[in-house]
């Protein structure tokens, strides 16, 4: 029983945003981690740009741009303060370059893509330093 937990923890550490976090107390620390809707749709936005950075590399046809990823804009995050006038200007510029991929048939979708990905990594630079290294995985070089 015990070892599930850490195991869970240890899930929780790596997927979160506080990099702070090293030692847990599993005793005192709820083994269940809730998302926050915000999250939820990060995790969602994750997997989405990896399948398209897969169907970019191969020249596959793109999916449409998910409208759900304008929930950007009104998600409820886990600490509400870090919905600041910065966050809301890259989430803005953020929607507008993964528009720029999947909604548009051009040349440039290699560049829209790496451009939305490094906004990614922006916002993530001030407020959730945890996922950078798995979102920089994204860009493609
Ligand atoms: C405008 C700012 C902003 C942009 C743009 C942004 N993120 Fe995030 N991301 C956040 C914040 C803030 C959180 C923390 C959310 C919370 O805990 O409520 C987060 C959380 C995450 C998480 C952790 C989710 C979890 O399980 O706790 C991942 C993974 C993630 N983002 C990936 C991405 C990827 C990939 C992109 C681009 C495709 C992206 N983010 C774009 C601000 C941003």
């Amino acid at each position: 029983m015990y070892k599930i937990a850490y195991f869970f923890a240890l899930l929780y550490l790596m997927a979160s945003c506080d990099t702070n976090k090293k030692e847990v107390k599993i005793e005192e620390a709820p083994i269940m981690y809730e998302a926050s809707e915000m999250a939820l749709l990060m995790r969602g936005m994750y997997e989405f740009n990896k399948a398209a950075r897969a169907q970019i590399i191969n020249k596959d046809s793109l999916s449409a741009f998910p409208e759900e990823f304008l929930l950007i804009h009104k998600a409820v995050l886990t600490d509400p303060s870090e919905r600041d006038k910065e966050f809301d200007t890259i989430a803005e510029q953020f929607i507008d370059a993964q528009k720029a991929v999947f909604s548009t048939k051009s040349d440039s979708t290699l560049y829209h893509f790496n451009k939305s990905v490094n906004l990614c990594i922006s916002c993530h630079e001030t407020r959730c330093i945890g996922p950078i290294p798995k979102i920089k995985k994204l860009l493609i070089h």
